[in-house]
């Protein structure tokens, strides 16, 4: 044995070769935390005092190494640029004593190796991956960039071009395209993987196969000239620049800084990249994107407590072949759950087929699925007009229309046709769970169940607990969710739950603003600017006007203190005029079909004036006030659910409404935009906006919290 530590070992095997095998002790993969970066320095030094005379790399888990720990990224970032340059330029230190060990080295990639555990490959001379691995750079989904020298050595291994895009996209690569690119050297079956990569190095130790001038090549200069590289970094910044959008920079300086450290070689060049990704990890993007990376693993971790108790859901059943139920179906087919259809319509039956069938047409032409598992996935969908096979569904989720006398008659219906332990959840996205359970006799097994509009896209489910919902219950709807392939959210049951119920205060706050003279193109376009998906009043045509206005009397029945409109809306006065939004062709904006057959939008002169005929005055409303006007009201109402219990902890009222509704995930969701801003200063700000009303005017509690100067993470 060599070096023995927690997370790595050194062992000598035949013919002066050393193994050093990443396993670290007491996790199920392997990632790079300080421990293991010290251990990784302290192997490379016992290696390079030993008689070995080549190194294969390895890991004993099913990934390689899955990345730098994040875990410990945000008390990192918390130290001044300086500090940050001088941690990493000491990690890199490592990699590059590693990289300059006095003998060839090739790692054995059997599984994930991304962010440092691929630099880690990039410091060995050659490298072999197995069919099963995959490997890449997706630094800059946390808003930094490579910083154990990714930058520079990928760079020189597959050039710059195919470096920028392997970076700037951050994406996993497979075994195919890193061969093509070069970032690897061969690619073989999991099985022959570790023969293979022992084979080439012993030819590396005798000489057969040469590593020294490529090692040189690598830690080099980049081999560009003039022209090349202004065409290749100019080129790239534009087109980076315009697809990351302009909220998120790491991309654009993962390029720069590749364009800067070109001329060098490695130790400056590393230099360089250091300065680079100090100056990301200390921009709020950063920071956000990290804490929503450990918020949804926070939420993960939430619903593996809540499943302990579940029971296993094996055939689940939807009623109602809608928009949604279709979708449901089309779900829980495609990740493997067979699923019953039932709608009272044969039409509607047959919508919902032609959904999913339409859905799954379009991954057998991405090459995602194979003629094959389409059938097999349309083939899990059984539609039907009765309970006949409904016998043995472990889980049934209604979605038909959204009315509270059909659902309850049909709910109970439902039950007196379901083995007597099958469990009910409804899809409604306004009704009170309490009240639609007081229909059935066991409200014990039932609950909410609320998905997204795409089913397919949306990774939210918000699962509501009834005053009688049963734990087991939760469970198992959990379970069912997380098998689905959705990130499940356990709320208390309250009028539009959570998500819906601070989505409304934000189109109150919009329709006040349009009462007082704004134009909503133009809030629109403000709001996508801050980083909105889509503005409100293209969310709201989205949505559906209709279903708008719907829901809107129903919150504010909920909570008429602050959602009750006391004037006419822009949104009542399209309803009046029938223009439900993209669903009918107008509401804001017309809708036209593009040449893909998609809706696409246009400016509605009629719109306007309909907005116009609602106006009480005309103001003139600045950019400020309108980000103000409408996110106060969505961020005191995500407040108020944590406050009144219908949400447990901030990590899930943020990712609701980042999952949910598309919150900018660079700003990690509307309590952490409060923290950024500071709780005092977000008092401050919703008492100048207080002669608006009650959706502006802070709870008690966050007053307090402004006092005390507490935070909502700590
Ligand atoms: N559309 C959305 O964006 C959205 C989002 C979240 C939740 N929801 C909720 O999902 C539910 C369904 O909405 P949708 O948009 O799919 O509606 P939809 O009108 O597209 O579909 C409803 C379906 O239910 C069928 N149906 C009616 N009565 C039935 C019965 N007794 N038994 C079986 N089927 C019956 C209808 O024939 C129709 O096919 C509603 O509760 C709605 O609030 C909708």
């Amino acid at each position: 044995m060599i070096y023995q530590g927690k997370g790595i070992t050194v062992e000598a095997l035949q013919n002066g070769v050393a193994e050093l095998v990443f396993d670290l002790q007491g996790e199920s993969v392997n990632k790079f935390d300080q421990a293991t970066l010290k251990e990784l320095a302290e192997a490379t030094a016992a290696i390079a005092a030993s008689d070995a005379k080549g190194v294969l790399v390895s890991s004993a888990k099913d990934s390689f190494i899955v990345g730098a720990d994040i875990t410990e990224f945000l008390q990192w970032f918390d130290k001044d640029e300086d500090g940050i340059i001088g941690d990493i330029l000491a990690a890199n230190e490592i990699f590059s004593a590693f990289e300059d060990l006095a003998m060839p080295t090739v790692v054995a990639i059997n599984g994930l190796a991304l962010g440092g555990g691929f630099e880690m490959c990039l410091s060995a001379d050659y490298r072999v991956m197995s069919t099963k691995a995959k490997v890449g750079l997706p630094e800059v989904k946390l808003g930094i960039f490579p910083g154990f020298g990714g930058t520079v050595r990928l760079s020189r291994i597959i050039g710059a071009d195919n470096a920028i895009e392997w970076i700037a996209s951050g994406s996993e690569k497979r075994p195919d395209a890193a061969l093509t690119d070069g970032a690897v050297d061969v690619v073989t079956e999991p099985d022959a993987l570790h023969d293979t990569a022992l084979a080439l190095l012993e030819r590396l130790i005798s000489g057969e196969v040469d590593y020294q001038n490529r090692r040189q090549a690598k830690q080099g200069k980049l081999q560009l000239n003039n022209i090349e590289s202004m065409m290749v970094f100019e080129t790239a910044k534009g087109f980076i620049a315009g697809k990351a959008g302009r909220h998120y920079p790491a991309p654009v300086e993962a390029v720069k800084t590749i364009q800067k450290h070109a001329n060098f070689d490695r130790d400056k060049a590393i230099a360089i990249e250091a300065k680079g990704f100090a100056k990301m990890a200390k921009t709020p993007v950063a920071k956000n994107l990290i804490g929503l990376f450990l918020n949804d693993q926070k939420i993960k971790k939430i619903a593996k407590d809540h499943i302990k108790q579940s029971k296993d859901v094996s055939k689940a059943g939807v009623l109602g072949a809608g928009i949604m139920g279709g979708g449901i179906a089309y779900q829980s087919a495609s990740k493997g759950t067979p699923i019953m259809m039932k709608d009272i319509a044969e039409s509607g039956l047959q919508l919902g087929l032609d959904e999913a069938a339409k859905l799954l047409s379009k991954q057998v032409e991405r090459k995602k699925l194979d003629v094959r598992g389409m059938a097999q996935t349309l083939n899990r969908i059984r539609p039907t007009l009765s309970y006949g096979d409904f016998g043995d569904v472990d889980v049934v989720v209604e979605a038909v229309v959204e009315n509270v006398k059909v659902k309850k008659a049909v709910l109970a219906e439902a039950e007196g046709q379901l083995r007597d332990d099958a469990i009910l959840a409804s899809n409604t996205s306004t009704i009170s769970i309490t009240e639609l359970a007081t229909a059935l006799k066991k409200p014990e097994q039932f609950c909410g169940m609320h998905f997204f509009n795409p089913v397919h896209r949306m990774p939210l489910v918000e699962v509501i607990r009834g005053e009688k919902t049963s734990d087991e219950t939760i469970a198992t709807v959990v379970a069912y969710a997380q098998k689905m392939g959705k990130t499940p959210i356990v709320v208390n049951d309250c009028p539009g739950f959570l998500v819906n119920r601070i989505l409304f205060p934000y189109f109150g706050g919009f329709a006040m603003m349009l009462r007082d003279g704004a134009n909503f193109e133009d809030v629109d376009k403000v709001m996508e600017k801050f980083g909105w998906p889509m503005g409100p009043a293209y969310l709201m045509d989205v949505v559906g006007i209709d279903t708008g206005v719907h829901a809107q009397a129903v919150m504010a029945d909920g909570f008429p203190e602050r959602m009750k409109q006391d004037f006419k809306s822009a949104m009542d006065v399209m309803y009046a005029e029938e223009r439900f939004g993209q669903k009918n062709g107008v509401g804001f904006y017309r809708y036209e079909i593009d040449k893909k057959g998609k809706p696409k939008k246009v400016s509605d002169e009629k719109a306007h004036e309909l907005v116009a005929s609602v106006r009480a005055s005309e103001n003139d409303i600045s950019e400020d006030d309108m980000i103000n006007r409408l996110m106060i009201p969505m961020c005191l109402e995500t407040v108020r659910c944590l406050e009144d219990g219908i949400v447990n902890t901030a990590a899930e009222a943020d990712m609701g409404l980042v999952y949910g509704i598309g919150f900018p995930p660079f700003r990690g969701g509307a309590l952490q935009y409060i923290d950024d801003i500071g709780v005092a200063a977000f008092v401050e700000m919703c008492d100048r906006y207080s002669d608006l009303g009650k959706l502006y005017e802070p709870t008690d509690k966050l007053r307090d919290m402004a006092k005390n100067g507490q935070t909502f993470y700590g």
